[in-house]
């Protein structure tokens, strides 16, 4: 379990690198200045660790503010996705790397499993031995696509990004992956926004004296998940850093566990976009 008094809590993957439990997501942050201030502001509030993906189309951006930043590159955990709706992840990662001005990221992932879950774990793992990638993963997948993986692999997935909030509580899915050394990425911890005018999550904010998006950032902490929310706004990237003065109670957790409307699924989304 992560030190979560902690300012920076990180937790151990299975191939023995460490990764940030809190990041900026920058889906939907187009590229250019917008991008690049979310970034800068959220490496000045402390966060080290950015998710970004080919299909987001701002890498460059993500890569010129985390070099003007003047944090050492070694310091900030780095994600990206490879598009599956590309052919090669060895080759796009090498894109990648070209966009975001570094010589490899902490964590490549396949975005989603398009065209069936196992052709694209060749090229990954082929990322992963040449050190374009220090960490390989998946995004999306299902318990059952998971395992398909796991039998074809060298090197195993050691993440899977979900959407993930007390909504979408895949309790099966979380259960599953942990069992199998996987971390589970909680995205869209704030249900894209829509999760924060919920009653039930404003109330336990208001007797706490948090917000919304604080509590459901700190749920997830709590369960030891990597949680990426996303913000263009600099006083909501700082104040989604501010998780780490506070507790939710079990009796909160529960009740935020009950607004799960997921049934507990082993299953990482109820509609595919693919
Ligand atoms: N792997 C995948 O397929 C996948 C899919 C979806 C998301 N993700 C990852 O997960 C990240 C987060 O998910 P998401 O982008 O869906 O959204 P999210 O983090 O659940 O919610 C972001 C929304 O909440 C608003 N917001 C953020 N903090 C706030 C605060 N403190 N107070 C009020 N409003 C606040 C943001 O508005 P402003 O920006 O205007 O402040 C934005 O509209 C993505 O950026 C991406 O990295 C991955």
């Amino acid at each position: 379990m992560a030190d979560l008094t902690s300012n920076r809590p990180t937790r151990t993957l299975a191939d023995g690198n460490e990764i940030p439990l809190l990041a900026l997501g920058v889906w939907q942050v187009p590229d250019g200045p917008e991008c690049e201030n979310a970034v800068r502001w959220a490496l000045e509030a402390g966060y080290r660790h950015i998710d970004t993906a080919q299909a987001y189309g701002n890498e460059a951006s993500v890569g010129r503010a985390l070099r003007d930043s003047g944090v050492a590159p070694e310091d900030v955990f780095l994600t990206t996705k490879f598009n599956p709706g590309l052919r090669d992840p060895e080759a796009e990662v090498q894109r990648s790397l070209e966009r975001l001005g570094v010589e490899a990221v902490d964590l490549y992932i396949v975005h989603w499993p398009q065209g069936g879950p196992t052709w694209a774990w060749d090229g990954m793992q082929r990322a992963h031995e040449r050190g374009y990638a220090r960490s390989i993963g998946v995004s999306n997948f299902n318990v059952s696509e998971i395992d398909a993986v796991r039998k074809v692999a060298d090197v195993a997935p050691v993440v899977n990004q979900v959407q993930f909030s007390p909504f979408e509580f895949r309790r099966e899915l979380w259960e599953a992956c942990e069992s199998r050394g996987i971390a589970l990425e909680a995205y869209s911890p704030l249900g894209t926004g829509r999760h924060l005018r919920d009653r039930r999550v404003a109330d336990v904010a208001e007797r706490l004296g948090r917000t919304p998006a604080q509590v459901l950032i700190r749920w997830a902490l709590q369960r030891n998940l990597i949680v990426l929310p996303k913000s263009t706004h600099r006083d909501r990237i700082e104040q989604n850093a501010q998780v780490f003065d506070f507790e939710l109670s079990p009796g909160d957790m529960e009740t935020l566990d009950g607004l799960d409307g997921t049934g507990g699924t082993d299953r990482a989304l109820e509609r595919s976009w693919w």
